[in-house]
């Protein structure tokens, strides 16, 4: 595993761009999978505007979102399509349509992932795979369980999955109670994957799942049979995990 620490979540952003940014250029018909939340968002903004001055072109690319709440349309404010619109797509020429996030008003759970694992599969492979970190272990809404889940399924959000989302709420009722998410093996068939934390309230879980067992208690730890993954984090999320490496 490769590891940049950065000093804070500007340069922090600014490396996870350079990576996204060499991987577009390097490939310009890459697909890239996505990720929404607080981590990504500095990314994004740094990614607009190497596209506004006219470093970047994004108009071979396609997308692959990890996941979307089951309830909300595109249009609703907290939808992850609105996210990714709002903070990346509607800003830089990649082609609309070549955008995938599950569908949040399929009412139909089977239906829904099922389609979006057509789209994976038709798609795919991901060539680099962008992860934040929930609290709890979990990448994409993968919440802590018994087993692994492979492939995109409906999951029932933990408490604390509600309670860290929601700030971004009204109030804790609005935030929706399941979620559409690709599974552990479809995360894991990326060529690439980019993990990103920031700050102090993410250090226990980075040292616990890079220094711990691999467990589906702990959804990311599964990054450790992964080949290729690159950790971006600020010094305050990864001060746990350079303390356990240096004992
Ligand atoms: C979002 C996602 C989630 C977040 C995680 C961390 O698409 O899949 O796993 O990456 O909850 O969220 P932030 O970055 O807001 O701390």
């Amino acid at each position: 595993m490769k590891i940049y620490c950065e000093k804070d979540y500007e340069a922090m952003s600014r490396r996870v761009a350079g990576i996204l940014a060499a991987q577009v250029t390097l490939k310009p018909d890459c697909v890239l999978g996505l990720a929404t939340g607080s981590s990504p968002a500095g990314a994004y903004k740094e990614l607009v505007r190497r596209y506004q001055e006219g470093e970047l072109d994004f108009s071979g690319v396609t997308s692959v979102n990890l996941d979307e709440y089951k309830g909300l349309s595109g249009e609703n404010d907290q939808s992850y399509r609105y996210f990714m619109d709002s903070n990346l797509f509607d800003h830089v020429n990649i082609d609309k349509s070549r955008t995938f996030v599950p569908d949040g008003l399929e009412p139909d759970s089977e239906k829904a992932c099922a389609d979006y694992n057509a789209i994976i599969r038709r798609e795919g492979p991901v060539d680099l795979q962008l992860l934040g970190l929930g609290n709890n272990g979990h990448i994409g809404f993968n919440e802590p369980s018994a087993v692994f889940e492979k492939e995109t399924h409906c999951v029932d959000l933990t408490a604390s999955t509600i309670e860290a989302n929601k700030r971004f709420f009204e109030k804790e009722e609005d935030v929706p109670r399941q979620a559409y998410t690709m599974g552990i093996g479809n995360i894991m068939q990326a060529k690439k994957i980019l993990l990103i934390v920031s700050g102090e309230g993410k250090a226990d879980i980075v040292a616990r799942a890079f220094c711990g067992s691999v467990t589906p208690e702990v959804p990311a730890s599964i990054l450790q049979f992964h080949d290729d993954v690159t950790l971006v984090g600020d010094e305050a999320a990864l001060s746990k995990l350079m303390a356990e490496m240096e004992k």
